[in-house]
């Protein structure tokens, strides 16, 4: 979203104009937003009969608008239409790690002073946990429905953002589940579906809505900024990586609505482009919702990239790409002259509006009071409950990432380390704690709380605030240092060093935190344990390297709950078992890789080194899925195939090579039976998370190991679990050719588990083809 843009403001101020005048009831709860029961004059219409189908309803609706008020409902602050009983609706909330008030469309106040916070999505994508996803999401669409039944909420949130954090600088990495596809992927599906809910029959709890579609993850780097560039994306870039969550979200998500980007890719704007949107994610993919911009992106497209001559050519170009609402004024400016002008036809708006329209409907906005339907108990008494504050300490302790245990060091002990100097920028953080796109918090615990739980504290913040300019704040740190018995560092970033259109220009800690992590190992007679509060990865090389420190934990930022959470991992309360959602690079890495440069293969002939660990090779700080634990595990393979033959649904002229996807009978392949026991071999209780990664036979197909699968598993000290690892061949064993076409390479695949390599010979069976 922006925030810099005029025209928002423009749309912010017609949004309040509309809540004044339809009024929005705070205690006694929302009133219906259509199809009043009392109103006798359109309860009877065919859009109000819940015994007809979605498609009825939405026809007889469309049919009963004018063209001006079909105009006025492509935009995310809906127009009312009082005649026919409908309130003004503002589409714009977001619900990224709990209800956020980021969006226009959710306040707090009154009964609703606040919403649980969950951890910043980059720290619980580290947990691994698919559960936990799917939990987050399941509360937070609780606490959304409560407040939409007290009238101030919606129901249609702008979350999750499933771009792949692609550049360690990017200021919005944060907000994503890591560089990884199939990580991205799961957690996506699985939050979706959390928020969405299952009641089946297309009923939607809250519509979530997968972001930002395609390529997008550059905010504001080196002049270039996201309203302005162009990524340029290859086939196969787009179909092996980019693309691979947003399909997971459609696919198995099931999302009721993808947002296209700022950018361009490839020299269109991704909102314009029929391809991306009618084709792919309509067609290909077959969404079952609605296509919204990102605010004022179709404005961008005009005035910032000068992508038509014409505003009203701008707004004919997205309605007919497949856009169905536009987050900001555009559409509903310039859209009647567009159709005057004959660029579009009604028929194109009827087709954007019944996408919005049925999912209004499938969240029974069209069926009355909402204290009369599904979820219409939920209030006041289900935000904040004590489960769901719970829920967000579970959260931050499952995401913390144990970096470094230099001989053994963590966890502390209270009877041994009676005095604690608690020292840092991040120290006694709050709101910092709960990242950006987050609404207002229960309440916080934070870190020097958390500590101060189980022992005597000394606070010292060491540094002013994270940039850390002087080093004025250090000699009272190393003095608390001094006379402590253990001294724990709590550096990193904020939202002013790493934002939304905000990009850093290194991945070293800012300002003088460096000096001060060292000056206080050197003080402390005790362990010095740095904790890394950031959403972006920093290059630590120094503090891993320097035997005066002993632990390094990286927290993300951990949520309302972060400072009791990481103050049990220090103590080992918590076992840690989160592992890296990204790769940790040094500095060096970022002098030859330029962050307009999109693509994730190293070119030997420009020295481009590559991205991720997919496909990068060089040095790392530390890599993705690392994590300690204070116990520790092994692996054995108890099950696993060593031949796979694959039924080819058609002749496939270079199978003996690699098999085309779309060739494959996929539907006719079950998953692998791939079962690994895991044994916790340690002495204390844990969670372990089996990553299950795979090289494929040819190394055309890229050489270096990519993630297939993984599972958590908790084991408690001496114990052992079989673990079944769902891998299908034809998502997971494929890889995309230059051409941009996913193709299953026959030959030998090996799977890694850890320290194990399992060989699978894989051959098309050409036998079953039927001619
Ligand atoms: C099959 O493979 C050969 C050699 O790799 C290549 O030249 C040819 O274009 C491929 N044909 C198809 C249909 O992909
Ligand atoms: C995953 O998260 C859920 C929800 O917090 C929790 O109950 C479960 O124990 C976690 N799984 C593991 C293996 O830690």
């Amino acid at each position: 979203m922006a925030n810099g843009y005029s025209a928002v403001v423009v749309a912010m101020v017609v949004v309040i104009v509309v809540a004044a005048v339809v009024g929005v009831p705070a205690a006694e709860g929302a009133a219906a937003f259509a199809c009043d029961k009392r109103n006798v004059g359109t309860r009877n219409m065919g859009f109000c009969k819940e015994s007809l189908g979605i498609e009825e309803r939405v026809k007889d609706l469309i049919g009963r608008l004018t063209l001006g008020e079909k105009i006025r409902l492509l935009v995310n602050n809906a127009i009312a239409v009082p005649r026919l009983g409908i309130r003004g609706y503002e589409w714009w909330s977001e619900a990224l790690h709990g209800v956020s008030n980021v969006g226009p469309g959710t306040k707090f106040g009154g009964p609703f002073p606040g919403a649980t916070s969950f951890p910043q999505v980059i720290t619980t994508a580290a947990s691994f946990n698919q559960s936990l996803w799917l939990e987050i999401g399941r509360v937070v669409s609780d606490e959304a429905r409560a407040m939409y039944n007290g009238g101030t909420a919606g129901l249609t949130y702008w979350s999750p953002n499933v771009n792949i954090f692609r550049d360690p600088r990017w200021g919005r990495g944060q907000e994503t589940p890591g560089e990884d596809p199939i990580l991205a992927a799961k957690y996506a599906a699985n939050y979706v579906q959390g928020l969405q809910g299952n009641a089946g029959r297309r009923r939607l709890k809250v519509a979530a809505c997968c972001k930002h579609y395609t390529a997008y993850d550059l905010d504001n780097w080196n002049g270039v900024d996201r309203y302005h560039f162009n990524a340029k994306v290859s086939k196969q870039d787009l179909e092996d990586t980019y693309n691979v969550p947003f399909k997971a979200c459609v696919v198995e998500g099931k999302v009721a609505s993808v947002m296209c980007s700022y950018n361009q890719v490839n020299g269109k704007p991704t909102c314009a482009d029929p391809d991306l949107l009618k084709n792919t994610i309509r067609g290909a993919w077959g969404l079952d919702g609605y296509i919204v911009s990102d605010c004022d992106s179709v404005g961008v497209l005009y005035d910032s990239q000068h992508f038509t001559p014409t505003p009203e050519e701008a707004a004919a170009s997205t309605i007919k790409a497949g856009l169905d609402l536009d987050c900001g004024p555009f559409l509903a400016v310039h859209t009647a002259t567009a159709v005057g002008r004959g660029l579009l036809k009604e028929i194109d708006l009827n087709n954007a509006l019944t996408n919005l329209l049925s999912v209004q409907m499938r969240l029974g906005m069209f069926d009355g009071e909402p204290a009369a339907q599904p979820y219409g108990n939920l209030g006041p008494k289900d935000v904040c409950t004590p489960a769901h504050k719970h829920l967000a300490l579970e959260a931050a302790r499952q995401g913390i990432v144990l970096l470094q245990n230099r001989g053994g060091a963590l966890p502390l002990s209270p009877t041994r380390h009676r005095t604690v100097a608690v020292i840092g920028p991040n120290s006694d953080a709050t709101v910092t704690m709960i990242g950006n796109y987050a609404g207002v918090a229960c309440e916080y615990t934070t870190p020097l709380q958390g500590i101060s739980k189980y022992v005597k504290t000394i606070h010292a913040k060491g540094c002013a605030n994270v940039a850390c300019v002087g080093d004025q704040l250090i000699g009272e740190a190393e003095a608390a240092a001094r006379v402590a018995d253990a001294a724990v560092v709590v550096v990193g970033l904020d939202q002013s060093i790493e934002a939304e259109a905000r990009d850093r220009n290194g991945v070293l800690l800012p300002g003088k935190q460096e000096e001060l992590v060292k000056r206080v190992g050197w003080a402390c007679k005790g362990p010095t344990v740095v904790v890394l509060m950031s959403g972006g990865p920093i290059d630590v090389s120094f503090a891993k390297n320097d035997g005066k420190i002993s632990g390094i934990l990286w927290v993300g930022y951990p949520g309302q709950a972060g400072g009791a959470a990481i103050a049990d991992v220090l103590f080992g309360a918590t076992n840690p078992g989160g592992k890296l959602p990204m790769t940790w690079y040094p500095q060096s890495y970022l002098a030859k890789v330029p962050m307009t440069n999109m693509g994730l293969r190293p070119d030997p002939s420009t020295g481009y080194p590559g991205r991720t660990y997919r496909f990068y090779k060089g040095p790392v700080v530390f890599p993705f899925g690392f994590g300690l634990s204070y116990s520790k595990f092994s692996h054995s393979i108890a099950e696993a195939p060593t031949k796979i033959s694959l039924p080819l649904s058609s002749l496939s002229p270079n199978s003996s090579a690699a098999v085309k996807v779309s060739h494959t009978d996929c539907a006719s392949v079950s998953d692998l039976p791939i079962q690994v026991d895991v044994k916790n071999t340690g002495t204390v209780d844990g969670s372990h998370t089996i990553l299950v990664f795979s090289t494929a036979p040819n190394p055309i197909w890229s050489p270096e190991k990519h993630l297939i699968g993984f599972e958590k598993v908790h084991l408690m000290a001496g114990s052992q679990k079989r673990v079944r690892i769902g891998i299908h061949v034809c998502d997971h064993l494929s890889r995309v050719d230059e051409f941009g076409t996913r193709r299953i390479p026959t030959g030998e695949h090996k799977l890694h588990i850890g320290d194990l390599t399992h060989s699978i010979s894989l051959h098309a069976d050409l036998q079953d083809i039927k001619f």
